[in-house]
């Protein structure tokens, strides 16, 4: 498994980390604890040793298995845990955005039980909340490394000049975005602004919610929330599958691979972009992971598949 060094961590990682929020089963569909321990137990034995996670994915869920698991495992401190801020719900599990200094408070402190553990490698805010300033939540989370409850901070779904307000109020050393073969808007300025400050970056959404998984149909149209973008419904759904059986037939000529592989090898060969999250819910899902390493993509093979997008779904 691809590794890379952190130094906010002053450790290395595998460059595919495991996400969780599918297997907290909130906007999924539900979820089905058996599999999410087995996905967790799975991506461990594989080598991936940073796993994203939240609490508002399956409202603790995610968080309490991935802290069970390690726990009996007994292996803590060999995984990189990212886990998340900013995100509260009510009792209908409507969520809201909270970064207030107060609220941090709460939020580590039940994020540490659900983990069973005293610390967070990666502590990083869910989202941009309006209605704290910035640089204040910044310095909140300065203030947990400090204390020693947290080791790095980061930001995500922030905007370049968010992350600049940002570290007016502390340090800053990840941002968290939406990035794939087919959502590449942070290739304007965020990823740009990360590179320049050396920021540990992290893709979210790496197969575009399964879509370039490979495996999804146009007779199987998606119900879950999470794939209520236009991509997945309609005439944009069929460009995307006919866009995902060309990537599929590249992968394959020229590499042996399928296209759930060279969407992940893509991310990991942009210049800038650290770790991508891979989704997975069920073990055998993140088995495809091996298949990442073991080739590149190189200039010629970039612009190739910068035409079958253009072919496919225009500029
Ligand atoms: N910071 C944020 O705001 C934010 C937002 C979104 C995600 N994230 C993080 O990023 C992680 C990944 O993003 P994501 O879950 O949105 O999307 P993703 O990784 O693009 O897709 C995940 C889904 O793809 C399908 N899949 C994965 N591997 C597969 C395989 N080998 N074969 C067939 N299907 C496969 C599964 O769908 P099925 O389970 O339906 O089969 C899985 O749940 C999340 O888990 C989370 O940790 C963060």
């Amino acid at each position: 498994m691809e590794r890379v060094w952190l130094p906010a961590l002053s450790r290395d990682v595998s460059r595919v980390a495991l996400g969780t929020w599918s297997m907290g089963g909130w906007m999924w569909g539900g979820a089905d604890k058996d599999a999410a321990r087995a996905t967790i137990e799975r991506a461990l034995d594989a080598g991936i040793d940073i796993i994203d996670t939240a609490p508002a994915y399956g409202f603790g869920l995610s968080e309490e298995l991935l802290g069970e698991v390690l726990d009996k495992r007994g292996t803590r401190g060999e995984v990189v845990i990212a886990t998340k801020l900013g995100l509260s719900w009510d009792s209908r599990h409507e969520p809201w955005r909270d970064s207030s200094p107060g609220r941090i408070r709460e939020e580590v402190v039940a994020s540490l039980s659900r983990l069973r553990t005293d610390y967070i490698d990666l502590y990083q805010v869910h989202w941009p909340d309006p209605k704290v300033e910035l640089d204040q939540t910044a310095a909140e989370l300065r203030m947990l490394v400090e204390e020693g409850l947290v080791r790095a901070v980061g930001v995500c779904n922030y905007s370049a000049d968010q992350m600049q307000e940002f570290c007016a109020g502390g340090r800053l050393d990840a941002s968290q975005f939406r990035y794939n073969l087919f959502e590449r808007v942070v290739e304007e300025d965020v990823l740009p602004f990360c590179r320049a400050r050396g920021l540990i970056t992290l893709a979210y959404s790496p197969l575009a919610r399964g879509l370039l998984s490979g495996k999804m149909t146009r007779s199987h149209e998606a119900t879950d929330q999470a794939r209520r973008g236009d991509m997945f419904h309609g005439e944009a759904y069929a460009r995307h599958l006919s866009a995902v059986k060309r990537l599929d037939a590249f992968a394959q000529e020229q590499y042996g691979r399928r296209v759930v592989h060279l969407a992940i090898r893509w991310l990991l060969d942009q210049p800038g972009l650290t770790i991508a999250l891979w989704g997975a819910r069920k073990p055998e899902q993140i088995d495809a992971a091996e298949g990442v390493d073991g080739f590149t993509l190189d200039a010629s093979a970039m612009v190739e598949i910068d035409r079958i997008l253009a072919e496919e779904l225009g500029a």
